[in-house]
């Protein structure tokens, strides 16, 4: 494990249990019952020069939860970016201001580039169509959960991503994290043309994983278990695939689908943004009631995660609940209206 966090090529699997169990740990903080100010005096550089709401304030809601500040950019327009700089420069003028940088870029790659040029340590926050390394951390601690309450274990499980596989950054970093794994059933389901990478494929199968590829939803799935939906990436298409691209079928993850389709016991999942415009054909808001919606738990385990990323890179992931005090204010009994009381607030 290298000083950053740039793809999920660098995880081994101990590193991951370790992350999880850190994150474990992180959850009375991230609950809002405990506080801890481990990385006080620490900066947090947050720069995003691609549309983020969730990533960037995730980040930035678990580095201030940790003690720590935050400093933030937005957008090449306000950058030097914009005036040429390179990333080398960019790179080694904001590392002598902060102590942690997440980086969201349009390029592949560009994260990396940013890297080579400090040491200060670097998180990629999604690289373009490349890679998004803590939302692929933080959807498999969900599925672990999501599974410890149904009883359910993750070897042998049936997994479908469905969705744009080719450009959806996180599908690419999850299936790679998968194959740290024992063998399970994954099912990939895209439309023509936004099929999964081949190569990351092939990895998936060289670790023992079954993996079957379908152009259509409409199918039985009544066996799986975890359902992720993505929305389809049209800004990364080319202008000659936004005109030639129309749906061969409904790629809708929506209450029929899950009632008619697969079981009572599948969840689903999605990194979010959802399109919930009609007839966008991603996941639909007709199951914000239903407790197998697990997008909402979904984002917020991102907070641990995130927390547990940052304790691990700037060792204090053995320190940080030494001196834990409690929460001087009144958080809520539930987040979300429709909440179920699994993810109330305990
Ligand atoms: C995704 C992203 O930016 O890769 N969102 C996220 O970070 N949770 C998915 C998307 O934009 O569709």
């Amino acid at each position: 494990m290298s000083a950053h966090l740039l793809s999920v090529d660098s995880l081994s699997r101990d590193y991951v249990d370790h992350l999880f169990d850190v994150a474990r740990r992180m959850e009375p903080i991230a609950q809002r019952r405990k506080i801890t100010r481990v990385l006080e005096g620490a900066v947090l550089g947050n720069l995003f020069f691609e549309a983020s709401t969730r990533t960037r304030m995730s980040f930035h809601s678990a580095f201030s939860r940790l003690g720590g500040s935050v400093c933030d950019t937005t957008g090449f327009t306000f950058s030097s970016m914009a005036k040429g700089e390179s990333l080398y420069d960019t790179s080694r003028v904001i590392s002598g201001y902060v102590d942690a940088i997440v980086m969201r870029h349009p390029d592949l790659g560009s994260v990396a580039e940013f890297a080579a040029a400090t040491h200060v340590p670097v998180i990629n926050g999604g690289d373009g169509p490349g890679e998004h390394p803590s939302q692929a951390l933080l959807d498999l601690y969900t599925i672990n959960k999501e599974f410890e309450r149904l009883g359910k274990a993750l070897p042998g499980a049936h997994l479908l991503l469905t969705g744009d596989l080719r450009y959806g950054r996180t599908v690419h970093s999850l299936l790679k994290l998968l194959s740290l794994y024992p063998p399970m059933q994954i099912t990939l389901v895209s439309p023509p043309g936004l099929e999964m990478p081949s190569e990351l494929i092939d990895r998936a199968e060289n670790a023992g994983h079954r993996v079957s590829q379908r152009d259509t939803l409409q199918a039985d799935y009544s066996d799986v278990d975890v359902v992720y939906a993505t929305r389809i990436q049209k800004e990364r298409f080319t202008q000659e695939m936004v005109e030639g691209f129309s749906l061969s079928s409904d790629f809708s993850v929506d209450r029929a689908f899950l009632d008619q389709r697969c079981s009572t016991h599948t969840i689903a999942m999605h990194p979010l943004p959802r399109d919930s415009r009609p007839g966008a054909n991603d996941l639909d808001v007709d199951l914000n009631d239903d407790p197998r919606l697990a997008i909402f738990r979904q984002t917020d385990n991102g907070i641990p995660v995130r927390m547990a990323i940052f304790a691990t890179l700037m060792g204090v992931a053995d320190t940080f609940d030494r001196d834990l005090r409690d929460v001087g204010w009144q958080p809520p009994h539930r987040i979300g209206v429709d909440d179920a009381d699994f993810i109330a607030l305990k």
